[in-house]
């Protein structure tokens, strides 16, 4: 039997932000493979005399649908009518590839909706949340927003700015180098931070690197975590000549996980031709005002393919480009315990460091093992 509907009880507060660090939680699911769409959570709950009780849960499916809310409103089934339904993203009112969420939260009848966050899509933007009011329907807009601004951060940069909101991972030894002399690789972290590694290639939409790091390290960019394979990031390079090896290990892990390959405008045509019959997909762009492609651009390129998500793991060169260009949202630092010697190559270039100093801001700082991890913001 139902308990008492919630709209004849008092919303407590304490309990909205408890109820939606539980549907954040669940909501973190897939990120990294809901792309193009948020990772979104949703819980309904009955608050009962005796507390609540959650009637179902949901979040957003690999590939973005079904959404959160259709999902944990068919898991509560009828009992979903005066409950509440709490979701870490306002629900969406417009028909895309499925009717809108709202139409799903009207016809099971709960009496009550909190949301984390407004969705800043200009085709919700608040119009979510007029349309349940319209239906009666309680709104309650806030609970969890710090942390939903958070996990929804490359949605909203995707939607604000036109590009997938950008986290920047290097790992520097302790004197602050990021390679031996002549770029030739190094390792510079343990285990354990290595595993962190892969815990955040996990979670993002697309990695993107620079020509330098593939020819210098052969690396593969995947996920590989025991059972986390299948949760490694589309792999984007930055390749103005096209000189990527076909041998490569990224090019031999193409049944994994996508490889994109951004190419200049100039670029031969004969390795793309042979990328593309490996069924790898080659985009180009032009050169940027301060040499390289253009960074902007292929962020928009990438934004326009739905990558919401996007992991910067590159050399020197290319980190500390994106950083001068303040297109870094996040940053995880990484240092190793050991010094690589005056002869070993800069992690950043002056200019990036300073460009790090002024955009963000040290939020977090952790230990992985041996090494040393700054997490940083933007101010
Ligand atoms: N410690 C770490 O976390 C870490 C991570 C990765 C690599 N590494 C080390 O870094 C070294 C390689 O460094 P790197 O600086 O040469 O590699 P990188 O930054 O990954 O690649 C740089 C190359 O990317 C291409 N590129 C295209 N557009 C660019 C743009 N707008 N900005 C910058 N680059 C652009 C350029 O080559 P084209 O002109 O041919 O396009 C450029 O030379 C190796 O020693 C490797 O082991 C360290």
């Amino acid at each position: 039997m139902n308990g008492p509907a919630d709209h004849r009880r008092q919303p407590d507060a304490r309990l909205d932000e408890a109820l939606m660090g539980t549907a954040l939680t669940i909501g973190r699911h897939n990120l990294g493979i809901a792309w193009p769409n948020p990772a979104v959570g949703a819980l309904v709950v009955r608050h009962g005399a005796a507390g609540p009780v959650i009637l179902g849960r949901g979040w957003t499916a690999a590939g973005g649908r079904p959404h959160a809310e259709p999902v944990a409103l068919a898991a509560a089934g009828a009992a979903a009518a005066g409950a509440t339904l709490y979701v870490t993203l306002e629900p969406c009112s417009h028909y895309g590839r499925t009717p809108p969420c709202t139409d799903a939260i009207r016809a099971s009848g709960v009496a009550r909706v909190v949301a984390a966050i407004e969705d800043p899509d200009p085709r919700v933007a608040g119009r979510g949340f007029t349309l349940l009011r319209a239906s009666g329907i309680e709104v309650t807009v806030g609970p969890g927003a710090e942390l939903a601004r958070i996990d929804h951060a490359g949605h909203i940069r995707r939607v604000v700015s036109g590009r997938p909101h950008v986290l920047l991972k290097m790992a520097a030894s302790s004197d602050g180098k990021a390679g031996l002399e002549g770029r030739r690789p190094v390792r510079i972290t343990g285990p354990a931070a290595q595993a962190q590694v892969h815990l955040m290639r996990s979670q993002a939409d697309a990695v993107l690197t620079g020509i330098g790091t593939v020819l210098a390290d052969d690396p593969q960019f995947t996920c590989r975590l025991p059972g986390l394979l299948d949760r490694s990031p589309v792999r984007v390079v930055l390749d103005s000549a096209l000189r990527l090896p076909l041998d490569s290990a990224l090019v031999r892990s193409r049944e994994v996980a996508p490889l994109w390959v951004v190419a200049g405008i100039d670029a031969p045509t004969e390795p793309e031709l042979a990328l593309r019959e490996l069924g790898i997909e080659v985009m180009r762009v032009a050169d940027g005002a301060d040499g390289g492609l253009a960074l902007d651009e292929t962020l928009r390129l990438l934004a326009m393919r739905g990558i919401t998500r996007l992991m910067v793991e590159a050399g020197p060169r290319l980190a500390s480009a994106v950083l001068t260009a303040d297109l870094v949202d996040e940053a995880a630092l990484f240092t190793g315990p050991a010094p690589l010697g005056a002869a070993a190559i800069e992690a950043f270039e002056p200019l990036a460091l300073e460009a790090m100093n002024h955009h963000l801001i040290e939020t977090d700082t952790r230990r992985h093992g041996d090494d040393l991890l700054r997490i940083l913001r933007r101010r």
